[in-house]
């Protein structure tokens, strides 16, 4: 780590996440491990982990007693991971939510969401994103387009009711992943 800080110019990243716990490779609690030594060294501030199901947690948890700051994990309106949120709220870490627009699939042209969208003069997109701030989750929308930027910031000016959140959380399935990457099976490096 202190290489690529070198080579970032930087003295400390803010926040540093483990991609994929990558179950068959075993490794996972060693990665923590050095994760907690970097932050003791002073080169992280705060510490996580991506794509950690409870088990995954609850095993690093308990073999280092040092619990993440965030778990990021792939949530959207149809998949809503009401389980691992609850789960994350209980434990003290939280939900930062990765492809938050489902990599813009047809959920930008989902009609229950739309008929939200029009009552709040907002866009889909602000509408989702808008849904995972109320959730309390933290959403990571990538848009390369500077008008989406802007658009994908203007979301803290209206709330969605009770009504209009559970209208959304009603459309979660349980394979609504983007792309089948069940963490418990998909390893990524
Ligand atoms: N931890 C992990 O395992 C993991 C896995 C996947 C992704 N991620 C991270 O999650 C972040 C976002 O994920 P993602 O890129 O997969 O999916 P995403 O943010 O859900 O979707 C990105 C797509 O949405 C479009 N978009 C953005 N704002 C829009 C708007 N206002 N109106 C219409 N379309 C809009 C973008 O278009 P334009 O680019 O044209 O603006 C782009 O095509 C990234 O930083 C990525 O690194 C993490």
């Amino acid at each position: 780590m202190e290489e690529s800080l070198y080579r970032a110019g930087l003295d400390y990243y803010d926040l540093y996440l483990i991609h994929w716990p990558n179950p068959k490779e075993n490794l996972y609690v060693e990665a923590w491990q050095a994760m907690i030594e970097a932050k003791k060294r002073g080169l992280v501030r705060s510490i996580g982990v991506c794509n950690f199901l409870p088990h995954h947690l609850e095993r690093i948890i308990r073999e280092t007693g040092v619990t993440p700051s965030v778990d990021q994990v792939e949530l959207y309106p149809f998949f809503n991971q009401a389980e691992q949120r609850k789960w994350n709220r209980e434990h003290g870490i939280v939900t930062e939510s990765w492809s938050p627009l489902g990599r813009a699939n047809s959920i930008l042209q989902n009609e229950t969401i739309a008929a939200i969208a029009k009552a709040h003069r907002k866009t889909i997109t602000q509408i989702v994103l808008r849904w995972h701030v109320q959730l309390g989750a933290v959403p990571i929308p990538k848009a390369t387009s500077k008008a989406h930027q802007i658009e994908n910031l203007n979301i803290f000016d209206f709330a969605l009711t009770d009504a209009e959140m559970e209208k959304i959380n009603a459309l979660t399935r349980p394979n609504g992943r983007t792309a089948n990457q069940d963490p418990d099976i998909y390893e990524e490096f």
